[in-house]
């Protein structure tokens, strides 16, 4: 068999039309060193280097024949799969291989290639032995890592929130306009992620300068202006009363824009409105250089609760809302997220500049512009086919639907729907660690073993991870029951709950929280549990709308606050008898 019908059976040239497919076939088959011999000889080198560049791949995985039998099959079926080729073939088997690679699915064609390799004879005289391996489980650790629910790299399904942001900011920036946004929508519909990723991916031609606050760590709603003081001038040290006063000079000066987002802006509510009035009349000032944009869960709480801006055309702020994600943007967000970590970009696999040189020169040795094109296509499909193959190794497209049907149906809040998902790879990831598979043992790998298929994160496998969830996130709403609070959860809150007493910050960090957690534990006769699973308990808590906890590179550096004061923290936990003994020792704890 010659090496270019060999090359053929891995280059089905699906999207062709069959009379192309046809003519190129034959091109490359073709003994003479035509112009057209040399497109084929390109085409087979620049497959070759796709095929090792995209080395973490499965399919760059899977260059000896056993592998994808292997990882599916009991030994014993392996073993007589892998023989039963040398059983001299009938006529029809020995089809050529471009046929088939016309009639077959780009998986089967590689799988029958590979059975072709061995009629060679190899097989016989060198049986391929078989050893057991751990299997590969990168994807599962990258697709963990990406599942993540601070800002994302790349925001999806939120095309139109994102043009109506950056209209409204663009010509204020560039033409150093004043101005005022709210944007309102249910938790978790992405509205931090798409102003942050606006504010750092978007270039504007002004010069600006962004100050973003969370509310909810505030100690009070009227500590807001002190707060933007000092990130106005860091040597700012005067009293509360003097703080609006003061803002209200520095925002008419001449300087740069300020760009000021105010996330969870509702909690700075107050019976009178008059944190909230003052801050939205700073852009109608006079000279005023900023720019804000507020961001709260209520829809309606400039019509509701600032109703006199509504009647002052300058005070009026734009309105946006966001409704929540449905069941197939969850389904497509998690799934691209999980794309982006665990498969190369297909500009990383192959750069658009070697496509590009690709296309040059088969154009001119075969000085057809058309063939270029279209191998040039073929590679960035078979390329991306591969990639979105890669998904389906972690999560199968069945339960992405599930998890999307069930999360739009409750909360919508994507954030959810991202825990559960992580903590369902988590599992199979765990799972897939405890299993051996069989790889030949020439493998060069050690870890060469791909995961079998059927152990990615699928429908049984979520619903066990969301009824382990059920007693936090998905009952949330129907707090009478929360008394059953699990003991760790409970011991992490009211930890938190005395260091923020104790403490000058309303916020502290996860290591901080862990070490004060321990001595608790310790002083009640608890089990501690370790720093990695604290770190994932926080995260349930948070789930449960308990804290909020931010994700930092450091773990141990990731802040956590409360958002339960301490009157709600005892009648979430119901249980005033341990609260009150660990109060009241506090300090042995800090
Ligand atoms: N459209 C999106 N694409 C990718 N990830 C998203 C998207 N929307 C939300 N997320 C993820 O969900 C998390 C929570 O979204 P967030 O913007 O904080 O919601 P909200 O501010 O509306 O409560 C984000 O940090 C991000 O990781
Ligand atoms: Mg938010």
């Amino acid at each position: 068999m010659s090496p270019a019908a060999q090359n053929q059976i891995n280059f089905p040239c699906r999207k062709l039309s069959v009379r192309r497919k046809m003519d190129f076939d034959h091109d490359l088959a073709s003994p003479t060193k035509s112009p057209r011999k040399e497109t084929s000889d390109v085409v087979n080198e620049a497959e070759q280097s796709v095929r090792l560049t995209r080395s973490s791949s499965r399919r760059a995985q899977t260059p000896t024949p056993s592998i994808p039998h292997a990882v599916r099959l009991s030994p014993r079926k392996v073993h007589r799969n892998l023989f039963k080729n040398t059983v001299a073939s009938s006529p029809a088997k020995e089809a050529p291989l471009s046929l088939m690679t016309k009639i077959c699915s780009p998986k089967k064609a590689a799988v029958r290639g590979n059975e072709e390799n061995h009629k060679g004879g190899a097989l016989l005289n060198s049986p391929v032995k078989l050893k057991l391996h751990h299997p590969n489980v990168t994807s599962f650790a990258k697709a963990r890592q990406a599942l993540h629910t601070t800002t994302p790299s790349t925001i999806f399904c939120r095309d139109k929130e994102l043009a109506v942001i950056e209209n409204f900011m663009r010509p204020l920036i560039d033409e150093r306009k004043p101005g005022s946004m709210y944007i309102s929508g249910r938790p978790g519909t992405g509205k931090t992620a798409c102003v942050t990723h606006i504010l750092s991916n978007k270039t504007f031609s002004g010069k600006f300068e962004l100050i973003f606050v969370n509310c909810m760590l505030l100690r009070t709603p009227a500590s807001i202006f002190q707060h933007i003081a000092q990130q106005l001038d860091a040597k700012w040290n005067a009293s509360a009363k003097e703080a609006l006063p003061f803002l209200e000079d520095r925002l008419t000066e001449t300087g740069p824009m300020i760009v000021l987002v105010l996330d969870e802006i509702d909690q700075m509510s107050t019976r009178d409105q008059s944190v909230l009035y003052a801050i939205f009349e700073l852009p109608a000032l006079k000279n005023s250089r900023l720019i804000l944009i507020g961001l709260a869960n209520a829809l309606d709480l400039t019509d509701r609760a600032l109703v006199r801006l509504q009647s002052r055309v300058n005070f009026k702020p734009v309105l946006l809302n966001f409704s929540p994600y449905s069941k197939q943007d969850i389904a497509t967000i998690l799934s691209q997220r999980i794309q982006e970590a665990v498969t190369e970009d297909v500009g990383n696999v192959i750069a658009p500049s070697a496509l590009q040189y690709l296309r040059g020169k088969i154009s001119s040795a075969s000085g057809d512009l058309r063939k270029a094109i279209d191998i040039a296509t073929i590679l960035s499909q078979r390329i991306q086919e591969a990639v979105t193959e890669d998904v389906g190794n972690v999560i199968a497209p069945s339960a992405l639907q599930y998890l999307g049907g069930k999360i739009s149906s409750t909360s919508g809040d994507l954030r959810k729907a991202i825990d559960i998902c992580r903590r369902a790879v988590e599992l199979a990831e765990t799972t897939a660690k405890k299993q051996l598979v069989l790889v030949p043992s020439n493998s060069e790998s050690q870890n060469s073993g791909s995961v079998p298929t059927n152990k990615c994160v699928n429908i049984p496998l979520l619903c066990k991870m969301m009824a382990s969830v059920e007693s936090s996130a998905f009952c949330s709403a129907n707090s009478d029951d929360m008394d059953d609070t699990p003991l760790q959860q409970k011991l992490i809150i009211v930890t938190l709950l005395v260091l923020v007493k104790m403490g000058k910050s309303k916020q502290v960090t996860l290591g901080k929280l862990h070490q004060s957690y321990s001595k608790v534990c310790s002083k009640y006769g608890v089990t501690a549990i370790d720093f990695d699973e604290f770190a994932h308990t926080c995260s349930l808590v948070e789930s449960r709308g308990i804290v909020t906890l931010k994700k930092k590179g450091n773990t141990r550096l990731a802040p956590i606050c409360l958002r339960l004061d301490e009157r709600e923290v005892e009648s979430t936990l119901k249980d005033k008898t341990l609260l009150s003994s660990i109060l009241a020792q506090g300090s042995l704890f800090v």
